[in-house]
């Protein structure tokens, strides 16, 4: 037997659920389990879950069936099932999934290493992880997949009422984190070379009331940190967007161009049913704004096809909203009963068949739509943060824009550089491109002592006034040669400029 227990984490659900999973990573090996390549090589296998959808339920319960086979050849073996999944059936985990030794839910992870014990021999078998009071798992340690990106938990639990969603009843009431707390976090991350920061809570933008502050102050903090590039949040709650958030989106530097803004249903009528206390008129209002301040500001959206009584006069609202928006991509969802949500109780549950005939026809129009504004980006250059290898072609960079639209490039930066792409093509979901460095640098000296992102800054402002001035900008190529179309200043310029 091996002297180091390996673990494996297999994580399902959101950006909440992944970070978590760092978290559980990083106790793991701090005491003492190193990572296993696969769930089939690990000695420990916990299983981050999610129950917002019954997809992930049914997708869990093939891993759980697997690594129950192999548990039956190796009874050493732990089988952890932590986050929402079990902290929904946590009555009826271990009768559900005998093979199970310890569950706990999103709120508690930061006592897994106590059901474990050291080296992760001491699981007691059956154990619910207590720990009933809910904690910030803010000061364990952390095992982060990339160097220059982290996510930073601001919030947990949420206080919305929607009709469709079991997460109030797993994640508990909202609680902020004292903003201390987060801009010390922000720094240290900083100061480990973190060059991008999410800020993740189930209602980011109503942060703070139960500590007397609010989301547009932590923003505009969080955006004051050295060397924080780009500050990214999710999700906002359309009800609770405000006018300082939307001014201090349009006045931080590093704030993106970008707002994830669940929709869920174009139909005022549904939109009542679902509980989420805004109306179409009043959302298409709110991007209006938000489109007048931030210049440019990429919109993505969550949409449900399928809640009960939604009638097919609904759904063309819904599929009018995203033509109307111009949502520049889309999360779409089948709406899928929770026990124990007040939706599943509805009458007028609509059939599957037309389900799947909605959520067909509304993907086609997200993906047409979609398509049409990634075509806009061509000929303008992106500012791209580096993630490293195209997953399609390995001869490819891989990277994001400020507006969070993937891009594959040919290029020579390394993971973790932020650099300018003129984008060449573009698809539904993606952009491609090539580095537009080695040009920028021939035509704009920057100087010296600067960090990289503030020469990036610097340049950026200086060409948006260059094109200003001269009137005729110049699209210059990678090989230094040029040619007639102009493109646009990236977005961030324009916004800088004018603050
Ligand atoms: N059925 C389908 N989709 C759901 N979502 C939340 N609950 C349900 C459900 N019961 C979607 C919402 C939410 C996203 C995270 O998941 O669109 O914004
Ligand atoms: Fe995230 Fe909700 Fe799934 Fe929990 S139920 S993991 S909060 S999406």
């Amino acid at each position: 037997m091996r002297a180091v227990k390996r673990y494996r984490v297999v994580t399902f659900g959101c950006q909440m659920n992944a970070h978590d999973s760092e978290r559980i990573k990083g106790m793991l090996e701090e005491i003492g389990l190193g990572e296993a390549p696969s769930p089939d090589a690990a000695d420990v296998v916990v299983f981050n879950t999610c129950t917002i959808r019954e997809k992930p339920d049914t997708k869990l319960a093939a891993y759980l069936g697997d690594a129950g086979a192999r548990k039956r050849e190796n009874p050493d073996m732990v089988i952890a099932v932590g986050g929402c999944f079990a902290e929904a059936q946590r009555e009826r985990i271990f009768s559900l999934y005998p093979q199970v030794d310890v569950a706990f839910g999103p709120g508690t992870i930061a006592h897994l290493a106590e059901w474990l014990g050291a080296g992760g021999f001491g699981a007691a078998r059956g154990a619910w992880g207590t720990g009933d009071e809910r904690a910030f798992a803010a000061t364990l340690p952390m095992h982060r997949e990339r160097g220059f990106q982290a996510w930073v938990q601001i919030s947990m639990g949420c206080n919305s009422v929607c009709s469709y969603c079991i997460v109030p009843a797993v994640r508990g009431r909202e609680a902020s984190r004292r903003p201390g707390e987060v801009l010390a976090e922000v720094a240290r991350l900083a100061g480990e070379g973190v060059r991008e920061v999410t800020l993740l809570g189930q209602n980011v933008n109503s942060y703070g009331r139960d500590l007397g502050t609010d989301f547009a102050q932590l923003l505009r903090a969080v955006d004051a940190i050295d060397g924080v590039e780009r500050v990214r949040f999710t999700s906002p709650h359309p009800k609770d967007f405000r006018r300082p958030v939307i001014e201090a989106m349009a006045e931080c530097a590093a704030v993106c161009e970008h707002a994830h803004l669940p929709l869920q249903s174009g139909s005022t009528r549904v939109l009542k049913a679902m509980r989420r206390t805004y109306s179409r008129e009043r959302y298409l209002k709110l991007v209006d704004e938000m489109r007048a301040a931030v210049p440019d500001l990429a919109l993505t959206t969550d949409l449900i096809v399928g809640f009960p009584g939604e009638t097919e006069d609904d759904f063309r609202e819904t599929l009018s909203a995203v033509e109307e928006v111009g949502f520049d991509s889309a999360f779409t969802f089948v709406y899928s009963p929770r026990a124990g949500t007040e939706a599943v109780a509805m009458a007028e549950q609509v059939p599957d068949d037309v389900k799947r005939d909605r959520i067909e026809r509304l993907v086609e129009v997200v993906q047409r739509v979609a398509a049409e504004r990634n075509a806009l980006r061509v000929g303008r250059i992106e500012e791209v943060l580096v993630e490293g290898a195209s997953r399609t072609d390995a001869t490819l960079l891989r990277g994001r824009t400020r507006r969070n639209t993937t891009v594959n490039f040919t290029g020579t930066a390394g993971a973790g550089d932020l650099v300018d792409v003129c984008i060449e093509r573009a698809t539904s979901t993606t952009l491609a491109g090539i580095q537009a460095e080695a040009a920028r640098r021939l035509r704009i000296p920057t100087s010296a002592g600067t960090t990289g992102s503030q020469k990036l800054k610097t340049r950026y402002v200086k060409t948006a006034r260059t094109a200003a001035a001269s009137g005729t900008p110049v699209q210059e190529s990678a090989n230094g040669s040029s040619a007639s179309t102009a493109p646009a200043p990236p977005s961030g310029s324009v916004r800088r400029v004018s603050a």
